[in-house]
């Protein structure tokens, strides 16, 4: 563990110190951001979570019939496993490998799951999605199922989402399947009121990334000089989240420091919103051929069921 603690640090400071300051969305998800993740997806504003449910739940009977029992269900970024409780529910899949960053939130999960759901194998597997997943070794290559839900494939830009896809068919046989849900584009004011909400869990969520890299790299990020910024850029199609400068600040850590002036941002995450046609193209040109799209009646979500 401590080569990739210092791949972190390294790559945490590469990000702050370039002229554009970075930070990348893994580090949202320490334990308190995973917390205040999941505090987002119920908020009233935070429509995919809820509208990716309710498309599932609507199709549930052809989602099930397409996919048949027996499989093994990988998910993507499993994080506190309740969609996978509600798909295992539907699909009875004969074993189940949760994939997440966040190591320590995936195992609380993935025990609570083994109680309530006992006659299936289930495994925890902490992994980077930006590198190739290293399954269990005996987990057989028939019949498997990627779950990749949350439209998570939205905050990887689209050539780095084409390589995520590329992968995620390595994983696969020709009789696997990949189900996951992407937003799409759609009214601005909806967009925008998504990662702007009311009360200010989302600004609490992308400040927090600064409490989570102040304990990784041994920076003194002060919370109180940071503001959260997210805006919908028409032209990437993408919705952006920054942390902007409140005044002149000085940030230091043991070995180096940044300067910010006011008004200066980090850029800490991007969420691209597809049209249906640009998805299944780069589906198509990530190895998977055979689509099927369900969606809800206002068309601001997409599921998928993607094969080879
Ligand atoms: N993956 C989520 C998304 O793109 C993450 C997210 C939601 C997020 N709200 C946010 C990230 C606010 C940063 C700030 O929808």
């Amino acid at each position: 563990m401590i080569d990739t603690f210092l791949s972190s640090k390294l790559e945490i400071i590469e990000g702050l110190t370039q002229s554009a300051s970075t930070i990348s969305p893994k580090y949202f998800y320490d334990t308190k951001g995973s917390a205040l993740f999941e505090r987002i997806t119920h908020l009233a504003e935070y429509y995919p979570t809820r509208i990716e449910q309710e498309i599932m739940a609507t199709h549930a009977a052809a989602i099930a019939a397409n996919i048949g029992t027996g499989c093994t269900l990988i998910e993507l970024g499993a994080g506190n496993c309740q969609k996978a409780r509600v798909l295992c529910e539907l699909i009875a899949p004969a074993r189940f490998v949760a994939v997440d960053i966040s190591e320590e939130f995936l195992h609380e999960a993935v025990n609570a799951l083994r109680s309530a759901l006992p006659a299936i194998d289930i495994r925890a597997v902490a992994a980077d999605l930006n590198t190739q997943i290293a399954l269990p070794a005996d987990l057989p290559l028939q019949q498997r199922l990627v779950f990749y839900p949350g439209s998570s494939i939205g905050n990887f830009d689209p050539a780095q989402a084409q390589a995520l896809l590329k992968r995620t068919r390595g994983l696969l046989g020709m009789d696997g399947a990949l189900l996951m849900g992407v937003d799409l584009h759609k009214d601005l004011a909806v967009l925008d009121a998504a990662y702007n909400d009311a009360v200010g869990v989302t600004a609490a969520f992308n400040l927090n990334v600064l409490n989570h890299v102040n304990r990784l790299i041994g920076s003194d990020f002060d919370l109180r000089q940071w503001q959260h910024l997210a805006f919908f850029n028409e032209t990437e199609s993408r919705i952006e989240m920054h942390l902007v400068a409140a005044t002149d600040t000085l940030v230091r850590w043991s070995g180096g420091q940044r300067s910010f002036t006011r008004g200066e941002r980090i850029h800490t995450e991007n969420s691209y919103k597809y049209r249906v046609e640009d998805f299944l193209a780069l589906l198509a040109r990530s190895g998977f051929s055979r689509t099927q799209v369900w969606s809800d009646e206002r068309s601001w979500f997409a599921v998928i069921l993607a094969r080879p």
